[in-house]
């Protein structure tokens, strides 16, 4: 019996996903198959329900992307320290009596950087930009990494200010979670006189075609720019190679989100760098 895994989404048309695990799946010789569900927006749980109790093999876990990443956190019955602090699941494991919620979202950024980008987080500067879902998914995973200091900016500074205080205050708390860092949150003209060695945007700005207000300044000497959206060339893209930084798109941290997913499920992690290229391919 094949073991059954899914992807949740609405949309999900172009959703990577199935090819990218088809891939991994083929390259590490494991049986499973993977196949992209739309949900209605009111109908998550539903549609996780039927794919759990339909189909020939066992459904074994799912991966949530937007809009349920929420509403899987409140799903699971038991979450990871990662996906708490996320306060959003992306990686559910069906289990007997159990569904664990996680989160691979931030642990998938920092293997980009780390091993495709040569890009160590430790002893860094880190500007992260934005302090919506996909802010708060990497903020734990970047400060476990050790950095020389995080600072969030935020077009809205207020909410910038406040989830740098939830980490500051709670999360650090969490077993397995000490860290030295406290982050920082401040709102774009708090940038002006400040460098960074690593700057990462997970604002939706990129989406709409906006341009973020940075001082060209915030990017250091040597500074790695990491924009989370993959696909297109940002503005943000554009203003850091202005300012002379190396640029990375989001299409590293999608593949290496899934090797975390596929390791939790089958215990195998796979090699991204051959899915990556062939990804980049066309
Ligand atoms: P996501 O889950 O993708 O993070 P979100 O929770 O809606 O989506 O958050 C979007 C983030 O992008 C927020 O930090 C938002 O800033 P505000 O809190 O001020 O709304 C940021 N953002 C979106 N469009 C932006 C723009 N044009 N300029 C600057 N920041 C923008």
């Amino acid at each position: 019996m094949t073991d059954r895994y899914a992807v949740f989404g609405n949309p999900i048309g172009h959703s990577q996903s199935p090819r990218i695990h088809a891939l991994f799946a083929a390259q590490t010789g494991q049986d499973l198959s993977y196949q992209a569900i739309l949900a209605a927006k009111d109908g998550f749980a539903a549609a996780v329900r039927a794919f759990m109790a339909s189909g020939d093999g066992p459904a074994k876990g799912a991966n949530v992307t937007v809009p349920f990443k929420e509403e899987a956190f409140r799903l699971a019955t038991r979450r990871t320290a990662r996906a708490e602090a996320a306060g959003a699941v992306n990686t559910l494991s069906f289990e007997q009596d159990a569904m664990i919620g996680d989160n691979t979202d931030g642990a998938g950024l920092v293997r980009d950087l780390k091993h495709n980008l040569g890009c160590d987080p430790a002893g860094r500067r880190i500007l992260l930009l934005g302090a919506g879902g996909a802010a708060r998914g990497v903020i734990l995973p970047l400060l476990l990494e050790r950095p020389a200091e995080l600072l969030i900016a935020n077009r809205t500074e207020e909410t910038a200010a406040r989830l740098a205080l939830e980490f500051a205050n709670s999360f650090a708390r969490l077993p397995g979670c000490a860290v030295d860092v406290k982050p920082d949150g401040t709102g774009f003209p708090g940038l002006s006189g400040r460098q960074f060695d690593l700057v990462i945007n997970a604002t939706s700005a990129g989406l709409s075609g906006a341009s973020l207000p940075l001082p060209p300044g915030v990017f250091g000497p040597r500074c790695v720019a990491y924009e989370m959206v993959y696909g297109r060339e940002t503005p943000f893209m554009a203003q850091a190679r202005a300012a002379g930084a190396r640029v990375a798109d989001g299409l590293g941290m999608l593949v290496e989100q899934a090797a975390e997913a596929f390791f939790i499920w089958r215990g195998v992690r796979p090699r991204t760098a051959p899915v990556l290229a062939a990804l980049k391919g066309n």
